[in-house]
């Protein structure tokens, strides 16, 4: 019996939450107040007070509100920004945006997030800022890396993208660095029904600035005070993100159920995900890897799975970046993740059927074919126990 398990699925997500959502797009409708109003002020509140900052600055989406929190801090022509190449590649577009280039380290083989015994070696007089990507959901080590930062003077703007409600040693994703960039894109942990994102901070000046930014550096209504772009989250997608935010803790248990349940079922055939124990990892998506990725992929999709690769290319060796000159084997890590990762269905609607149908299809597959069985001796199954989910 085939099963259908679609990689995402926005449409139980509204069902879910119907009555909150339609309230919230009504009362929208009925104000006849869409850009900058009592919506958005709302929201802001309450993700800052739910990541436990003191300001948030709505804005268009998360590649803008990574350009936003870079332009803030006055990053541009002849800047440097430490990143890694694997992550989406909007992280790095929004560098490009400020005129400034990207220099990549290499990820954590275990983690596939940032390895920050490598940032050092690749700070120079140019480097103005530190891109944390916390990858998947999980976070990077971020004590190693506020105390280099500290060292060197540097700020440090989180990639929050993938990892709403992620905590590291008990504290939000978004709150250690000097800035943290949500993206609100619909699969999310915390999605809008559209585009949409957020800069969260603790510094005043900043906010204020990221406040002008996002409105045509306006300091009040035609008084243009910096050169300023349109990135504002409309009072559609505020209301609508507001409704949805009391179920993110809700959600992201159940994500890391499934992600549990997954595990436990395959650990013994591919690597599965690897948890820091200072971290809890909230699983925006559940890679896994195999030796035969792509005839996994073929084979799951013949089974009604739906797959994605996240991210076939990383970001130095595409072709927009080929200027920079990096070569195959610069990022010997990154460049293995990127052969082997598989991100199976993952999603808090998913059933324990769907998941249940999904490892038996991966056992199956490396079962018919030992040789795309991967499990080198990292591949442990560590859960840290009942960490608290936000
Ligand atoms: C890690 C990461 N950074 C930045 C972005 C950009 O966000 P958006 O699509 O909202 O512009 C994404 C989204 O794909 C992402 O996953």
């Amino acid at each position: 019996m085939v099963l259908n398990v679609p990689f995402g699925d926005m449409k139980v997500r509204y069902e879910s939450l119907k009555k909150e959502i339609d309230g919230a797009v009504q009362r929208v409708l009925n104000s006849g107040y869409f850009i900058l109003g009592p919506e958005l002020e709302a929201f802001e509140k309450s993700f800052a007070e739910y990541l436990g900052v003191n300001h948030v600055v709505g804005c268009a989406s998360g590649t803008e509100a990574i350009y936003l929190a870079l332009a803030a801090m006055g990053v541009g022509p002849g800047d440097e920004v430490l990143v890694v190449a694997h992550t989406a590649v909007p992280t790095i577009s929004a560098i490009s945006m400020t005129g400034a280039e990207p220099a990549f380290v290499d990820i954590d083989p275990l983690t596939y997030v940032m390895d920050v015994s490598k940032v050092e070696e690749k700070i120079t007089a140019k480097t103005k800022v530190i891109i944390p990507v916390h990858l998947y959901g999980q976070m990077v080590n971020m004590d190693e890396l506020m105390e280099l930062a500290a060292k060197h003077k540097l700020p440090v703007m989180e990639d929050v993208a993938q990892a709403t409600g992620a905590t590291y040693k008990g504290k939000m994703a978004g709150s250690i660095g000097e800035f943290g960039a949500f993206s609100f894109y619909p699969s999310k942990n915390l999605g809008a029904f559209g585009d949409g994102g957020a800069v969260s901070t603790n510094l005043k000046e900043a906010y204020q600035k990221l406040v002008m930014l996002r409105n045509y550096g306006q300091s009040k209504r035609y008084y243009h005070d910096s050169i300023g772009i349109n990135s504002r989250l409309d009072e559609m997608q505020a209301a609508i993100l507001a409704a949805q935010l009391p179920s993110v803790p809700a959600w992201n248990k159940r994500r890391r159920e499934i992600a549990d349940r997954y595990s436990s079922g395959l650990a013994d055939l591919v690597i599965v995900p690897q948890e820091d124990s200072n971290s809890v990892h909230v699983y925006h998506l559940y890679v896994i890897q195999s030796n035969d990725r792509d005839g996994l992929q073929k084979y799951l999709a013949e089974k009604g799975v739906g797959t994605l690769i996240h991210y076939p290319v990383p970001a130095h060796l595409q072709k927009a970046y080929a200027y920079r000159g990096y070569k195959v084997g610069d990022l010997p890590v990154t460049e293995l993740a990127t052969k082997r990762i598989l991100s199976l269905p993952m999603f808090p609607e998913l059933t324990d059927e769907q998941v249940d149908y999904v490892i038996q299809e991966v056992r199956n597959f490396h079962l018919k074919n030992p040789g795309a069985q991967l499990v080198e001796g990292a591949s442990k199954h560590v859960f840290p126990a009942a960490n608290p989910v936000h």
